[in-house]
């Protein structure tokens, strides 16, 4: 048996096909663009979604038919919080408002002051959340808001694509402001707040429930089996967590992407949103997680990188791969706004303490800290919720710097497991949810951990050093705010 996962990306689409222990057979990728109409927003063409995914489908099917005639399920995990708003025939009436679009700030404040939604949905309403989105677009596009007949995610999108009806997964939908994620249901409450009708959400799924049947006109045009069951799929963190097996009581991810995101595991729902942590449904049953979530962190080295004329290797090959404590130098990585611990869009980033000698080097290094910086911030907000992480695994472009990763290690005093390289993102956690609902083994034997090619302790020779610069960065925070 044969099975497919996918990741929705904000760059790409990326599908693998995998067997039923979830070994690696093949992928395929294709890029599509982010549009940025004015500042702050970002929006995707949802059709530029679906054509990558033909295309993937089509390419695996050409190299892999034999396999392919075994498909059995599809799981698909994609980028939260954007808006997809669908009229009667399930098509798409304007691009898709994307999770790192900040236009709608206003209406998050409004809506996060209101009684009872933070009780409900366990979070702040964040500008990038889906609910202040319907009321941007209902605020200034009344025509357009008037003929939407139903609000899906992005991952959802490509779901109701796939079977011809709209459904999405828990973990995706508690980041839209429109969930009760402790009860894993739509609150009425909260929809009518954001000025929505229940009757304009999609069905409710567990991310490893079966949702329905591949659309039979699709399977016959792509060369698919008839058979083939879509599952509910995934918000991208929640399959990332399955991809490595974060999926009990205090298991850790830690993600060094183009946002950064510290993820612990919960086996309950304990939301702690004053803190600005994110508290989600995970994507199988009974299962939560919590994260603090900060939005540059490659992509601040990214920022370097460009300015500088050298690619983020090469600047990481100006240090050494030990830190012999941190620089005097600091950055702090507000380039796009800042969500854990700040909840602030109109923050930006800031460096103190440069110097004559602050060189190429230096500059990285202090980047590299910044960020392990503000992930220490996530890791104090999430202990505010009682849980506590024993180790973390790290994944994205960012682990590759042995550095960075030993900054981030003396920073928050937490071991980091760094997996040997191989398949453990967000395809291989939507491929395994496809996996648990029709393989009838425990999730536990499915959703394991990757192996590990060295742990990184932290060294305890820098700790103090690194508490001590830590301190220091925290009152950045106090005076970078309303320097813009
Ligand atoms: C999570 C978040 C991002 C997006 C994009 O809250 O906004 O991680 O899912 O990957």
């Amino acid at each position: 048996m044969y099975f497919i996962g996918i990741d929705l990306g904000t760059s790409g689409l990326r599908a693998i096909l995998v067997d039923q222990l979830g070994n690696f057979i093949a992928s395929s990728e294709s890029k599509y663009e982010v549009s940025n109409p004015n500042p702050g927003w970002s929006e995707q063409n949802p059709e530029d979604w679906i054509n990558a995914c033909k295309l993937a489908f089509l390419e695996l099917r050409g190299n892999f038919p034999k396999e392919i005639s075994k498909l059995k399920s599809i799981g698909v995990a994609g980028h939260m919080h954007g808006a997809v708003l669908l009229d009667n025939l399930n098509k798409p009436i304007r691009p898709c408002i994307l999770w790192n679009d900040t236009r709608s700030h206003k209406e998050a404040q409004r809506l996060d002051e209101l009684p009872k939604v933070r009780d409900i949905s366990g979070n702040i309403v964040f500008p990038g959340f889906t609910a202040p989105k319907l009321l941007w677009v209902k605020n200034n596009e009344p025509d357009l808001f008037k003929k939407i007949k139903t609000a899906v995610l992005p991952a959802s999108y490509l779901n109701t694509w796939l079977i011809g009806a709209a459904f999405a997964d828990m973990s995706d939908c508690a980041g839209t402001s429109w969930l009760d994620v402790k009860l894993r249901k739509w609150s009425e409450h909260l929809i009518a707040s954001g000025g929505m009708q229940i009757e304009q959400m999609p069905k409710l799924v567990e991310g490893n429930q079966i949702a329905g049947q591949i659309r039979s006109d699709l399977a016959s045009e792509l060369g698919f089996p008839k058979d083939v069951v879509i599952v509910g799929g995934a918000g991208d963190n929640a399959a990332a967590a399955c991809g490595v097996g974060a999926i009990n009581e205090g298991q850790g991810l830690l993600s060094l992407g183009t946002s950064g995101v510290l993820l612990i595991s919960r086996d309950q729902c304990k939301p702690f949103p004053s803190a600005a942590v994110h508290t989600f449904c995970h994507a199988i049953p009974n299962k939560w997680y919590q994260m603090g979530v900060i939005l540059s962190a490659t992509d601040s080295i990214n920022w370097l990188s460009q300015i500088s004329g050298k690619s983020a290797s090469e600047l990481d090959q100006l240090l050494p791969d030990e830190p012999t404590g941190p620089a005097n130098e600091k950055f702090f990585p507000y380039l796009s706004g800042e969500r854990t611990p700040l909840n602030d869009a109109h923050i930006r980033a800031g460096f103190a303490g440069l110097g004559q000698t602050s060189d190429l080097a230096k500059l990285t290094q202090c980047i590299m800290e910044g960020v392990s910086f503000a992930l220490r911030d996530c890791l104090e907000a999430i202990r505010k919720t009682d849980a506590s992480p024993s180790s973390l695994l790290a994944t994205g472009g960012g682990s590759v710097s042995q550095f960075w990763l030993q900054t981030i290690s003396n920073t928050l005093n937490i071991e980091i497991e760094k997996p040997k390289s191989g398949e453990f993102g967000a395809a291989l956690g939507a491929a395994r949810l496809a996996i648990t609902a029709i393989i009838k083994e425990p999730i536990e034997k499915i959703m394991t951990k990757p192996e590990i090619e060295r742990k990184i302790m932290p060294n305890q020779k820098y700790i103090d050093m690194y508490e001590k610069a830590y301190k220091a960065y925290q009152k950045g925070h106090t005076n970078l705010r309303g320097l813009q």
